[in-house]
């Protein structure tokens, strides 16, 4: 059987993330200067899971909405699944790791049975994909009826501040990355992601064609970034 990890965008975005994976925690915090731990504790707090459920932290990356769910919610069983080993061995090596199981995984095919998690969380993920409806499809059959997905995303600019933020993703994240991670090229890619990627309204509407309720989103950051929320319908 063929993956989108192993072809096409899957295989383009696993080497990149697998690449930076040693400066991912320093690049995010310069380019949100520091707001991304915020949103994760934001994310933490909107997914609420019920006391000893089970909590899907998907392209968890180095862990930080993960670890962050895991000190909220102790007595939470909290997984954290990514595709990138690379990723996922930097979360290993973060204190209170260990309060979380670390799972390879692979966001077009989960490896979990349907219904079995009480909570979803996920960054960054949904602009990386090929396949929007498939990745939400998958959330939404190992999600429980009634549960939460809450996802943090980069946000297409749009409005007054759009020309200066397209510039400041054009010419100051590269450069960002040229200077603080050595490595322009992936973060010419992060640019070019998310000018391409869909509006909250879309994802949203996809959202609710795959049988998701009470759905809402906050914008952060001058509207570059956003935290979605949506329930399964039970
Ligand atoms: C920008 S990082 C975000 C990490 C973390 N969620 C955060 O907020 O810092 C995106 C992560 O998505 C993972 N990813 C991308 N496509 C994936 C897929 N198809 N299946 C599983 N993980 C994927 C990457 O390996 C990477 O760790």
């Amino acid at each position: 059987m063929t993956s989108d990890r192993t072809h096409g965008k899957g295989s383009e975005v696993h080497g990149i993330f697998q690449k930076i994976a040693g400066y991912y925690d320093r690049m995010n915090f310069v380019m949100t200067l520091g707001r991304h731990q915020k949103w994760c504790r934001e994310v933490a707090a909107r997914v609420a899971p019920p006391e000893g459920g089970q909590l899907l932290d998907l392209a968890t990356g180095t862990g930080v909405i993960a670890l962050e769910a895991a000190r909220r919610y102790p007595t939470v069983k909290v997984t954290g699944a990514d595709f990138s080993e690379e990723m996922l061995d930097r979360a290993r090596e973060k204190p209170g790791a260990g309060a979380v199981s670390w799972q390879h995984a692979d966001a077009t095919e989960l490896p979990f049975e349907d219904e079995s998690f009480d909570g979803i969380t996920e960054g960054y993920l949904l602009r990386n994909v090929a396949d929007l409806d498939r990745v939400l499809r998958e959330q939404h059959r190992v999600l429980k009826p009634g549960s939460r997905l809450v996802i943090l995303e980069t946000c297409p600019p749009s409005g007054l501040v759009e020309p200066l933020v397209k510039w400041g993703m054009r010419v100051i994240v590269p450069l960002l990355g040229q200077v603080v991670a050595r490595d322009r090229k992936s973060y010419t890619y992060l640019e070019s992601s998310t000018r391409a990627f869909e509006s909250p309204q879309s994802v949203a509407r996809a959202l609710h064609g795959l049988g998701f309720r009470d759905i809402g989103w906050r914008k952060k950051f001058f509207g570059t970034n956003v935290i979605l929320w949506a329930t399964k319908a039970s």
